[in-house]
């Protein structure tokens, strides 16, 4: 059943290329944007002026992904927030807002509150969910499938990608309601999210590498991670990865902060993970991102570079250099985030660790 892997998670690991291809699928026809499963209709869309994602741990990466996908495509304002914070705030909400509620369980009990508070002050809430009738999506407006298949590992992987997915067809949907993009950029935008399964598949090439890598590694007192931009999520979920199922200090960091503090952390052969923008993408944060691995390389750090195929110019500063398919800039964390998954797996059972069940953790976090 683990489909011949030791564990379950490098199973779900090795079908997110599948779980992609199913949270898309049905959602463009007739040349536009469908949310089929959305009780929401498109004057709903039209009239939102602000949106608030609320998640707690893997699920509020991909809300901090989604942010810049929907800031750009609509320009409306987003903000993203850990339900349980989100919960015990004041937020300002009104009947205008769309609250994104992200849970792969849809049981979360802080984001299901959050759901709560949303709806007590006639914000419209949109669910995303893989779990067919569960509570979060009850008590929603509108839900969201991810059809990502059921996950066993705690860990979540497939469900991350097709979170990601899914975040983006709600922007989508926004930007063709509000008409901030004309149909055929929207249907170019969708084209470019079809085509990321068959990037990922090519990606699942790296996960002999990375076991190597895992067993290099494996003893290290810390591991940080590095991005900027789409991949500063990308830096904090594969932090996250390795704490949770390797029980290793991990950070993720915006590489731009580098200076105000978490370079003091850089010692001799500490593992820093960076993630680098494309350098045809964004060529101006690319630079920036070379020069901090060449700062942090000059310290003594041992750099793993995740990169974009035929990236030469970060080759002279990567110890170890993991190449990714190029895709446009917004879809780079449904390619980057798989070697990290695979990192901080490998790593746990290097360690010896319960890869699917790792100490102190449950799958759906029901209490507070
Ligand atoms: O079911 P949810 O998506 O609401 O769960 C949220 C988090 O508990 C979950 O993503 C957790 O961080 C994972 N174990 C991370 O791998």
């Amino acid at each position: 059943e683990k489909g011949g892997h030791d564990y379950f998670m490098l199973k779900e690991i090795e079908e997110q290329p599948e779980a992609l291809a199913n949270t898309l699928r049905g959602h463009f026809d007739g040349g536009r944007i469908v949310l089929d499963e959305q009780r929401m209709a498109d004057q709903d869309l039209r009239d939102v002026d602000k949106v608030f994602v609320v998640a707690c741990g893997t699920a509020y990466h991909s809300g901090l992904i989604a942010k810049y996908a929907i800031e750009h495509w609509t320009r409306l304002p987003v903000e993203v927030e850990l339900a349980s914070e989100f919960r015990y705030r004041d937020p300002v909400l009104d009947r205008d807002t769309l609250v994104v509620a992200i849970s792969q369980s849809g049981e979360t009990a802080d984001t299901l509150e959050a759901v709560r508070h949303a709806r007590e002050q006639k914000a419209r809430v949109l669910a995303i969910c893989n779990t067919n009738g569960a509570q979060i999506p009850r008590e929603s407006d509108a839900v969201l499938y991810t059809h990502a298949g059921p996950e066993v590992g705690v860990a979540a992987t497939k469900t991350f990608l097709a979170q990601i997915a899914a975040n983006f067809l709600v922007g989508l949907a926004l930007a063709q309601a509000r008409g901030t993009k004309y149909p055929d950029e929207v249907a170019r935008e969708f084209a470019e999210l079809e085509a990321t399964p068959a990037a990922v598949q090519k990606v699942l090439s790296t996960v002999e590498h990375m076991r190597t890598l895992a067993r290099d590694v494996a003893d290290s007192k810390a591991v940080l991670f590095l991005g900027r931009h789409v991949g500063f999520p990308v830096a904090l979920e594969g932090a996250l990865k390795l704490k949770e199922l390797a029980y290793m200090h991990a950070e993720g960091f915006a590489a731009g902060e580098l200076k105000h503090g978490p370079i003091a952390l850089i010692e001799s052969g500490l593992p820093v993970v960076v993630v680098m923008p494309s350098p045809k993408g964004r060529a101006v944060l690319h630079a920036k991102l070379v020069s901090n691995i060449s700062e942090i390389q000059a310290r003594g750090a041992r750099t793993i570079v995740i990169a974009e195929e035929g990236d030469d110019t970060v080759r002279p500063f990567a110890d170890e250099l993991v190449e990714v398919p190029a895709v446009p800039t917004l879809l780079q964390p449904l390619v980057s985030s798989v070697p990290l998954q695979v990192l901080a797996a490998e790593i746990a059972r290097t360690r010896g660790y319960d890869v699917d069940k790792p100490r102190n953790l449950a799958k759906s976090v029901t209490v507070e």
